[in-house]
């Protein structure tokens, strides 16, 4: 598992140190905007995968922030009438962080670029490359588009139609990019081509998912140039310590914040308990600056690299990449408000891939809403529990008579455990949730074939020890299904924990660990069963209510 294994920090990918967290990253969000689905879709992501580090009793740490220097920002500033600082504190205080509030995000940290424990030790990092000759002076000419924040080569960039006629534009932004003309500091980046090479085909894991790695290499393969790392045209940023009039390129900026963040040249003993990332989780836009411009300064700084760069697809609106800029950008508001939190987490983690594009839709999201948490899950712990209640008074019985029925339902708890802690850790949270829905599926079936509600028409010791056994492997189920979509749906699983009266005799659901999950018999008999709120109540309902 992630958490263990080689302790050579120096040159395996997501190498642990006795005791070294489990460390995931977010990009650091711009805060020319609010946020949009696209940007929760990582967060959530990140969320899931570090719940379920954490529930396998792992010490984890999972960081998010923002991204506040740059061009983008300070134009979106200035159109505003406010300072960059003040419009960045306004969207960190009223949209960025209340959202993740709001979707139950448990991050340990929240970085924000802007910070004096981020400038200054960024100050330092790049003064270190300077001193070792890394960094030179020169000048960059060429195209830059701001809402990438990138220097892009001339291959990368499209005609323009219609009103862009005549010129060359971003083909992710879909308009024009700025022409720089500037004295600029560069980093030798050229001269780690082969270096990242090795590295690649060392570590073969590094880049995922497969696409994404085939599309690294074939760029690293061309050739690496030095990458301009310094602006002088305008002041938002941080300046170069031997050079003031400079600001730091922004994307050099923001990619430290994952070494800043964790104590680099603050706090040694965090910094090595923490660094490097075992993931960081990138949108496939941003793939090129974690997988190749963060790895070759990290090697330039003499750092260890991270474990894996995962790069997911995007979230798209007829057909294309959703985004503010083009006015397609959906709060995630305007689906919690309608769904909840948990079965919007819950709806993106299932619905979509993790690592392809996706098309998000209100119909697919009312289909899977209503078939697979209200009628598959939500059904079944009311029915467990109302039966309970009716045939025992809520007092869960002794299961006395388990026969191939049950014992099937025993180890198919036990596989969907396994195989979604497998799935979890290679990323594959879709995977991991068809594990999870497919005991569901299981245990609805069990109770339509045994029918309970028949059975306890027997009034016979038989018959009641059949029923008995039958309400018992149900209720049992429901307990390790309450375990594993803790990290997808914390809300609706601790709602289920208290309905199952599992909490006095087994503890609080997140110390349970993932890995015991399948161990079939935890939650005793004598378990005060009740029949909490309806997990997933009707959508119709809801809109009236
Ligand atoms: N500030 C940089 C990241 C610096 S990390 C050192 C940045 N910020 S961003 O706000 O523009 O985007 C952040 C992330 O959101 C990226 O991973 C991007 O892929 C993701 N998404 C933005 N729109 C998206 C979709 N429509 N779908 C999925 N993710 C998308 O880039």
């Amino acid at each position: 598992m992630a958490a263990s294994g080689s302790t050579d920090l120096s040159t395996t990918p997501g190498g642990h140190a006795g005791g070294k967290a489990y460390y995931v990253s977010t990009p650091i969000y711009y805060v020319n905007d609010a946020p949009h689905l696209g940007h929760a879709y990582t967060t959530v992501a990140g969320d899931v995968l570090t719940r379920w580090h954490r529930q396998r009793g792992e010490k984890v740490w999972y960081l998010t922030g923002t991204d506040e220097h740059g061009q983008k920002v300070m134009r979106t500033a200035q159109t505003n009438g406010v300072t960059p600082k003040e419009w960045a504190d306004r969207l960190v205080e009223t949209a960025w962080k209340p959202l993740w509030e709001h979707l139950e995000i448990a991050n340990d940290d929240f970085i924000r670029t802007t910070q004096e424990r981020h400038t200054h030790r960024v100050q330092e990092f790049v003064q270190d490359l300077y001193d070792k000759g890394e960094i030179y002076k020169g000048s960059y000419e060429g195209p830059y588009c701001v809402g990438c924040e990138e220097f892009k080569l001339p291959g990368d960039l499209i005609d323009g139609t219609g009103e862009y006629e005549g010129q060359k534009l971003c083909p992710i932004h879909g308009r024009p990019v700025e022409m720089l003309s500037e004295d600029n500091y560069f980093f030798r980046m050229s001269a780690y081509t082969e270096r990242l090479l090795e590295f690649y085909a060392a570590n073969p894991d590094f880049i995922q998912p497969a696409s994404a790695r085939n599309e690294v290499l074939k760029f690293v393969q061309q050739g690496l140039q030095d990458l301009s790392i310094s602006r002088s045209t305008f002041d938002w940023g941080i300046k170069l310590p031997w050079d003031p009039a400079h600001v730091l390129y922004v994307w050099v900026d923001a990619l430290l914040n994952y070494a800043t963040a964790v104590g680099y040249g603050a706090d040694q003993a965090k910094f090595d308990a923490t660094f490097p990332a075992d993931v960081h989780l990138v949108g496939k836009d941003i793939l090129r600056f974690h997988a190749v411009i963060w790895p070759a300064m990290l090697m330039a700084a003499g750092l260890p690299l991270p474990g894996k760069v995962f790069a997911h697809g995007w979230l798209l609106v007829g057909g294309e990449k959703m985004s503010k800029s083009k006015l397609t950008g959906i709060s995630p508001h305007q689906l919690t408000d309608h769904f909840g939190v948990d079965a919007y987490r819950y709806y993106f983690m299932r619905a979509i891939p993790f690592g392809q594009d996706g098309s998000f839709s209100w119909e697919d999201f009312t289909a899977r809403y209503t078939s697979e948490l209200a009628n598959d899950f939500g059904n079944l712990a009311s029915r467990v529990a109302a039966m309970v209640g009716k045939y025992f008074d809520g007092t869960l019985p002794a299961a006395t008579a388990d026969g191939p029925a049950e014992e099937a339902l025993h180890a198919a708890l036990a596989n969907a455990v396994k195989s979604a802690d497998s799935k979890v850790e290679q990323l594959d949270f879709q995977g991991a949730l068809d594990d999870v829905f497919g005991f569901v599926k299981l245990v609805n079936g069990y109770l339509t074939e045994q029918e309970p509600w028949k059975v306890a028409k027997d009034t016979s010791e038989e018959g009641q020890a059949r029923l008995a056994t039958i309400l018992y492997t149900a209720a049992e189920s429901l307990r390790g299904l309450a375990v594993l979509l803790n990290p997808v749906m914390p809300a609706t699983a601790e709602k289920l924990w208290a309905s199952l009266g599992a909490e006095a005799h087994l503890g609080a659901l997140p110390a349970q660990r993932v890995q015991d999950a399948g161990t079939w018999g935890q939650l005793p008999a004598g378990a005060t069963v009740t029949k909490g709120e309806i997990l997933f109540p009707r959508l119709e309902e809801k809109k009236d209510s």
